[in-house]
C-alpha cells in the first residue's frame, strides 16, 4: 500500500481504511501519508501534462489528473465526482495595481460544480465514504461545505445530514444544501459548537464525518494547488494568498506544497500568505505570538464562510506556515467588502471570504511583506451567488458600519425616453475612459 493514516504528532500509523480523524493515542490530528519514495518514480510534470483535455474519467477531474498525489491505490469504479476543478486561473492586471504588485493572478475555486473549491474535498471525502460502506455523511457548516456534501452524496445515493447556525448563513448555500436534499438542521449555536456536536453525534450514531478534521478532503484540496502550479506550466509563483476559516485549505496547500517539492515537481517553495477577518482571527493572533499558545474567539464577520473562532486544523495550518515560511495577516469587513466590490468590477466577482486574497495581499504589500516586484496568486473560495445579501447591501450602501468604497448605484427611472436618456447620459461622463 503507498498510503497509510498517520498521526501529525505522534507519528501512530493506522490502515488507510481507520474510520478516524484524530489519533487514539494522543489526540493528534491525522495526515494521509504517502510513501513519497515510492511515488518518486511514478510522478512527473508530463504525466499530469498528458492528461489535460482528456474526456475520460477520472482523469478529467481537476481533482482526480492527480490521483497517483491523492489517493494512488484507490480502485477507480470507486471514485464519486462531478468533475470538479478545471477551475480558471485570471491575471488580473487592473488588480495587481490596486494591490501594488508587478503579477496578481486570481484561482477562481467558485468555478467548481456547486461553487466553491469544497467540490475538491468532497469528491475524495464521499468515495472514501463509498469506500467505507458509509451510507450517512454529515458535516457542521457555515454554508459552503453543506452544499458542497449535499450535491456528493446525492450523487452517491448517500443521506447527507448538515447542522447550520440558525442565523446568519448566506441564502445562496442554504438553498442549496436543501435542494440537494439534505437533511438540515439548523442549531441555535455557532459553527465551532455545531462540530462539536456533529462529531459526537456522528460518533454514536456510525455517520462519516465530511468536515476539513477528515483528512481525505484535504487531499482532494490539494488540487488546487497541483492545478494552480500546472497551469503556471510548473513555474512557482512567489506567493499562495488563501482566507482562513477552519484552516482546511491553508493545512492542505501547505501538504501539496511539499510534496511537489519533495518529488521534484516544483524546484522552489511558493510562501503561503493566510488572511483571516479581524473579526474571526484566532490564528492571526497565535501568530503574533509565536505560535506560543492558541486561544479560540468569538467569531464575528460579515464574511460568513470564515464566521469561525476554533478552527479545527490549527495544528496543521502551523505546520504549513513553518514548511512554506508563510505569514498571517488580518484585515477588516470594510477591507474585505471594498475588495469584493474590485473583484467583482473586473467581472470575476466571488463571495465577500474569497476577497480575503486580495484585501491581504494589498496590505501585505503595504507592510513591505510582499514586495512589489512579486508574483502573486489570490485563491478566490466562492461564487459571487452565494451571497447576495452582501452584495447588493454594499451597493446599497446599506451594511451597518461599513461604508462602500466602490459602490454601484440601482437606478430607479420612469418609463420615458427623456428619463433613461438623462441617466445613461449621467453613466457615460462618470465611467473612467
Ligand atoms: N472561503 C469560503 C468561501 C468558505 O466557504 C470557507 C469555509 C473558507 C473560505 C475557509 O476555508 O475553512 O479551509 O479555512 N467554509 C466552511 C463551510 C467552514 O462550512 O463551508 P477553510
Amino acid at each position: 500500500m503507498l498510503s497509510l493514516l498517520k498521526c501529525m504528532d505522534c507519528g501512530r500509523e493506522y490502515p488507510i481504511n481507520a474510520v478516524l480523524y484524530t489519533c487514539e493515542s494522543c489526540g493528534g490530528l491525522l495526515d494521509v501519508h504517502h510513501d513519497l519514495d515510492a511515488l518518486r518514480g511514478r510522478v512527473s510534470r508530463e504525466l499530469f501534462d498528458g492528461r489535460l483535455g482528456t474526456l475520460d474519467a477520472p482523469y478529467s477531474s481537476g481533482v482526480w489528473r492527480y490521483k497517483e498525489l491523492i489517493y494512488p491505490d484507490l480502485d477507480d469504479a470507486a471514485i464519486v465526482s462531478r468533475n470538479e476543478g478545471n477551475t480558471n486561473l485570471y491575471p488580473a492586471p487592473a488588480l495587481a495595481a490596486w494591490a501594488g504588485v508587478r503579477t496578481l493572478y486570481l484561482k477562481h475555486e467558485g468555478e467548481n460544480p456547486t461553487g466553491s473549491f469544497k467540490d475538491r474535498g468532497m469528491t475524495t471525502g464521499v468515495t472514501q465514504a463509498r469506500a467505507l460502506g458509509m451510507t450517512r455523511v454529515a458535516c457542521a457548516s457555515t454554508g459552503n461545505t453543506s452544499a458542497s456534501m449535499a450535491a456528493y452524496a446525492a450523487h452517491a445515493g448517500m443521506e447527507g445530514i448538515v447542522f447550520f447556525q440558525d442565523r446568519q448563513i448566506a441564502l445562496g448555500k442554504l438553498s442549496q444544501a436543501i435542494a440537494y436534499g439534505a437533511t438540515c438542521v439548523q442549531i441555535s449555536a455557532d459553527f465551532d459548537r455545531n462540530l462539536a456536536l456533529v462529531r459526537e453525534i456522528a460518533g454514536a450514531l456510525g455517520i462519516y464525518v465530511l468536515n476539513s478534521v477528515n483528512p481525505f478532503r484535504l487531499e482532494g484540496q490539494k488540487a488546487i494547488i497541483f492545478e494552480t502550479l500546472q497551469q503556471l506550466r510548473w513555474q512557482a509563483p512567489d506567493w499562495i494568498v488563501c482566507p482562513g476559516g477552519n484552516l482546511g485549505n491553508s493545512s492542505a496547500f501547505g501538504k501539496a506544497l511539499y510534496e511537489l517539492h519533495q518529488l521534484g515537481l516544483i524546484d522552489r517553495l511558493p510562501r503561503l500568505a493566510i488572511v483571516q477577518a479581524e473579526g474571526a482571527n484566532p490564528l492571526y493572533r497565535a501568530y503574533q505570538g509565536g505560535f506560543a499558545r492558541f486561544e479560540p474567539v468569538h467569531a464575528e464577520t460579515i464574511a460568513t464562510a470564515i464566521k469561525i473562532g476554533n478552527p479545527v486544523n490549527y495544528p496543521k495550518a502551523v505546520r504549513a506556515l513553518r514548511w512554506t515560511d508563510g505569514v498571517v495577516t488580518q484585515v477588516s469587513d470594510q477591507a474585505i467588502m471594498d475588495a469584493k466590490a474590485l473583484i467583482d468590477g473586473q467581472g470575476i466577482g466571488c463571495e465577500p471570504a474569497s476577497a480575503c486574497s486580495l484585501a491581504g495581499t494589498r496590505q501585505l504589500v503595504e507592510a513591505g511583506i510582499i514586495r512589489p516586484d512579486a508574483t502573486v496568486v489570490g485563491i478566490l473560495t466562492g461564487h459571487i451567488l452565494k451571497d447576495p445579501d452582501a452584495t447588493i447591501g454594499y451597493h446599497r450602501d446599506a451594511l451597518t458600519g461599513l461604508r462602500a468604497a466602490f459602490p454601484n448605484r440601482l437606478h430607479q427611472a420612469e418609463p420615458s425616453v427623456e428619463a433613461i436618456t438623462a441617466i445613461l447620459q449621467g453613466s457615460a461622463a462618470r465611467r473612467p475612459s
